[in-house]
């Protein structure tokens, strides 16, 4: 995509922006030959729920039918659509059935991540026969792509603690439950993904797709992955690595190290930016960046549309949110960490919130 093009683009995305909620995310991989270039869309966290008989929630079905939509008009065409995780709220097969159909109607290829509630009901059984495995990569255009199951946890606690699955899905769900389990991607998936990069040449830039994000935001919630920091080791070598992910419902982006990590919206219900980050000390990250809070009194925030440009290989993410401004999160070389100049600078109009 030429520069020209890709103005034309973020013009039109503005556009639509300004007067709709775009629950979807484009992202642009950009080589030193525009030919090269590629992009792909992004959908995440629809929480299909189930009522009774045929009826569902209808907010989230209505998510995901716009979410797909737009999808299907997107120029250029992209490459692939990733599924982020969390396309069922209980994990039932009505849910994962009804999400399957809607998802459906999308032209072209479509990835899935697992979510933990995709997962925790019959541990991926149903989700695996309708979308294939739970970790794998693929080569595209000169980027491996990196699929991770990061929701999983303990095996006393999958296996052993639970009376019944309904019950072991629910502990799963909730937020601040003393009940649940820390998110990993745990040593079997590890042990392949050293396998799996270790026949990708440095140079390659490497797209890894998680659910839960690969860095230590929140335990409470479970924004978090136990073994991020092992995940993050095997990243390390390699020249551009780029992390996304879902499961937050929330605008954060974050650099560490060689790694850029950018959140995808999702099109279900934000989450709000709860004080107690600010609160939790001993479950605080040290996040390189502050996360950009869009407008935590808007009940849409964070159920926007993003478009992605990776092709510096530290991912600088266009925002366009009903409602607020478009902004521009991108890495500064000077500061050697990703920021929204409009909002974070020193100086801007807006000034930073304090509880992160
Ligand atoms: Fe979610
Ligand atoms: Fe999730």
């Amino acid at each position: 995509m030429s520069r020209q093009t890709r103005r034309s683009f973020l013009q039109g995305a503005g556009t639509a922006g300004a007067i709709a909620t775009l629950p979807l995310s484009l992202v642009e991989v950009a080589f030193a030959k525009p030919g090269q270039n590629f992009t792909f869309a992004y959908i995440s966290d629809s929480h299909i729920q189930h009522v009774e008989g045929s009826k569902f929630v209808r907010n989230w079905d209505r998510g995901l039918i716009r979410a797909v939509a737009e999808a299907n008009l997107l120029q250029p065409r992209p490459d692939f659509v990733m599924y982020g995780g969390d396309l069922a709220q209980l994990g039932t097969k009505a849910e994962l059935d009804h999400g399957a159909d809607m998802l459906g109607s999308l032209r072209g290829k479509v990835h899935h991540v697992m979510g933990e509630h995709d997962y925790y009901l019959d541990l991926g059984e149903y989700w695996s026969k309708l979308f294939g495995p739970q970790w794998y990569s693929f080569d595209h255009k000169g980027v491996h792509f990196v699929v991770l199951n990061s929701i999983l946890t303990y095996d006393e606690w999958t296996y052993e603690r639970w009376p019944s699955a309904e019950q072991r899905m629910l502990e799963m769900a909730g937020l601040d439950n003393p009940n649940g389990s820390p998110f990993m991607v745990g040593d079997r998936q590890r042990a392949w993904l050293a396998k799996d990069l270790a026949k990708v040449a440095k140079s390659t830039p490497v797209v890894v797709f998680s659910h839960s994000p690969l860095q230590k935001i929140y335990k409470g919630w479970n924004f978090w992955t136990e073994d991020a920091e092992q995940v993050q080791q095997l990243l390390a070598p390699f020249d551009k690595v780029t992390v996304f992910y879902g499961h937050v419902h929330q605008i954060q982006y974050n650099q560490i190290g060689n790694i850029s990590f950018t959140s995808a919206m999702a099109t279900a219900w934000p989450w709000p930016y709860p004080e107690t980050y600010a609160q939790a000390e001993s479950h605080l990250p040290k996040l390189t960046v502050h996360m950009n809070r869009a407008d935590p009194f808007f009940e849409r925030d964070a159920t926007g549309w993003q478009f992605i440009d990776v092709h510096t290989g530290r991912a600088a993410t266009h925002y366009n949110l009903y409602n607020n401004k478009v902004r521009t999160v991108a890495f500064d070389a000077a500061s050697g960490r990703p920021e929204d100049t409009a909002y974070q600078a020193p100086g801007a109009r807006i000034a930073p919130q304090s509880h992160f």
